[in-house]
């Protein structure tokens, strides 16, 4: 959501920048800005509606010059996306950039308003521009200005701050919306996601939450929560920016779901020894953490939900383990009830979702037996505070809608059902079972996507329909939550997923010739039972797409089309069972003509609440 970019630097830096908010488009924003001093104290700023290249044409047009500036862009949480709502905003000599919200921006207003200042946007961020000017007034440095103003802000927050009167120095505070400082040589940056200034450097240091930090070209002073300085570890990223090249897909979201074969292959990697799954990565005490483990708390959002979801099934029917699975923004305002030796687990792609941040920081005020992040992005927020932590190796997921995260988070999730029930005397049979069906898996997938050609043509038949039904059954439900969530996101057609044998308890209601209902149905021991289910869809005019076993004895017949899929181990089907559903989705978005990567009002990565 959103993104930042900040320079000092002798060079102009303006280029930079706009490359640095290139790599940051995927996460999802309506409008982009930046703001550029140079060594004279002139500040230029531009700001455009729309994409970040209409902001580089600009620049282009009209080039700016200076070595030090801010870059913004937004995801409008107050005020439309309008160019008198972008990023930086401005107040005489100081100039913002800002992710997150100011909740208490109404109070703010209007005691700014009472000094005389006139606010010319509707964000909540020219708050912070007209406070820092307002205290700059009353005496003491950027630093000095922006550690007192910091008191007088609630919510959750990520902000850099600019005087132009004072070029070559930066001011940013990290409050709840991540912050990273980028190390260069007589240069540094600063970035709100490390994959923005790849291609100045690959020395970092991560902001912790309170942080302030003053930049200049030669020096990085970093100041805590209490005011006090402080040192944050200097890390060399070995982050891969492999997104810049689509190769022969036309969407980031084809390609990441044709990569799912190889994530999945890198995820497993290293991770067997004699024939049983070893996650001693984990470090030496984690064995002792896990054994004790009666209990699992699951806590994600949106698609990394789902697969804890899918989790909870595994915990359970392999592991023995009882597990429970919410929704973080309902977890974190809720007093739950901790069960002895519980274990938190959090799941996210990006490590910087805010919901479940804020409900792993609650957890560790609860009592928890500790917590594990199994996230695909090394360094995040998630993983430094977590306990431990496992890594999905999935790549960059460039794609809003996630995929190849969510195949790899079961992956990982999966190894650790095996590792868990191993310590707790699981039956080895059921760990060599788990063990043979993760190493076909990359394979099984690969036979899936071949099947892509066959996949594409039903989506002609959701070109004209508002509205979708997704069935499944056990651990088949989630699965057909994500394919509703999927359809939904790229497409927009209105999708719901329900377990099949609650369809007579309400949603039966909805079914006629306008409704696809679309059934995924693995060759398991629920089999006769969703075939009752689809029934019940047949006989009252449904329109009906089964993804089915190849052995699971089902034909097509009028009103119901089957997409036979080679058979596959049980224990993984979920995860193979998601690929047809993604195509589906990838398909018909094409034929509606959705912005694919990034589906209308959309972000990537979920920083505000
Ligand atoms: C997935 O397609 C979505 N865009 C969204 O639901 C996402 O999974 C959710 O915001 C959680 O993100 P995270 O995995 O980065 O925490
Ligand atoms: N709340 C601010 C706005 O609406 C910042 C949004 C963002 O994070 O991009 O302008």
């Amino acid at each position: 959501m959103c993104g930042i970019v900040g320079a000092v630097a002798q060079r102009d830096i303006a280029e930079i920048l706009i490359e640095g908010l290139r790599r940051l488009e995927y996460r999802g924003y309506d409008s982009a800005g930046l703001a550029v001093v140079d060594s004279q104290g002139h500040m230029a700023r531009v700001r455009r509606v729309g994409k970040v290249q209409k902001l580089a044409e600009a620049v282009e047009a009209e080039p700016l010059t200076g070595g030090t500036g801010i870059a913004h862009t937004r995801w409008a949480t107050h005020g439309e996306p309008s160019e008198a709502n972008a990023h930086p905003h401005v107040s005489e000599y100081v100039s913002v950039v800002h992710n997150g919200i100011i909740e208490n921006h109404e109070p703010l207003r209007e005691i700014l308003m009472e000094r005389g200042y006139r606010f010319v946007s509707e964000t909540d961020t020219e708050v912070i521009a007209h406070l820092v000017h307002w205290e700059l007034q009353q005496g003491g440095s950027l630093l000095d200005v922006v550690q007192r103003v910091i008191p007088q802000l609630r919510g959750a927050y990520g902000t850099v701050v600019m005087d132009s009167r004072d070029p070559g120095v930066l001011v940013a505070a990290r409050s709840g919306s991540p912050l990273v400082i980028g190390r260069g040589m007589g240069e540094n940056f600063i970035a709100s996601d490390q994959l923005a200034l790849l291609p100045v450097t690959r020395r970092f240091q991560f902001l912790e939450e309170g942080d302030v930090v003053e930049v200049t070209r030669r020096s990085v002073t970093i100041f805590d929560k209490q005011g006090n300085p402080a040192m944050r570890p200097e890390i060399e990223s070995q982050v891969q920016y492999d997104a810049g090249d689509k190769g022969a897909y036309r969407h980031y979201m084809q390609k990441e779901i044709y990569e799912q074969p190889q994530a999945i292959k890198n995820t497993l990697a290293g991770r067997f020894s004699h024939g049983q799954i070893d996650l001693s990565e984990l470090g030496p005490q984690a064995d002792d953490m896990l054994a004790r483990v009666q209990h699992v708390q699951i806590i994600a959002c949106g698609t990394s939900y789902h697969s804890g979801m899918v989790a909870r099934y595994w915990f359970e029917s392999l592991a023995g383990v009882p597990c429970d699975v919410e929704i973080a923004s309902e977890f974190r305002y809720r007093k739950s009830a901790v069960r002895p030796g519980s274990l938190i687990i959090t799941l996210s792609q990006s490590g910087e979702t805010a919901d479940t941040l804020a409900a792993l920081r609650l957890s560790k005020e609860l009592g928890y037996l500790g917590s594990l992040a199994v996230c695909n992005v090394a360094g995040s927020s998630l993983v430094r505070e977590s306990d431990l932590a496992l890594m999905t190796k999935a790549g960059t997921e460039i794609g809003v809608a996630s995929t190849k995260a969510f195949t790899t988070q079961l992956t990982v999730l999966l190894m650790l059902v095996a590792r868990l029930g191993h310590l707790k005397g699981m039956n080895e049979s059921i760990e060599h079972e788990i063990v043979h069906a993760l190493q076909a898996l990359p394979a099984r997938i690969e036979q899936m996507l071949s099947l892509d050609k066959s996949i594409e043509p039903l989506a002609e038949g959701f070109s004209d329909k508002h509205h979708a039904l997704f069935l499944g059954r056990g651990d088949q439900y989630p699965i057909a939550m994500e394919g509703a969530l999927k359809l939904k996101e790229i497409s927009y057609i209105h999708a719901e997923a329900y377990a099949a044998g609650e369809l007579k308890h309400g949603p039966l209601a909805l079914i006629d010739a306008d409704m696809p209902v679309i059934v995924v149905a693995p060759n398991n021991e629920l089999l006769e039972k969703l075939k009752s289910n689809i029934e019940e869809v047949r006989a009252r005019g449904g329109l009906l797409y089964v993804f089915a076993d190849q052995d699971a004895g089902f034909s097509d017949s009028e009103g119901m089309k089957i997409i036979p899929l080679p058979h596959v181990e049980e224990i993984v089907a979920p995860i193979f069972y998601t690929v047809p559903l993604q195509l589906l989705a990838y398909h018909v978005a094409l034929i509606k003509g959705t912005d694919v990567d990034q589906p209308r009002n959309l972000a990537k990565s979920v920083t505000v609440e």
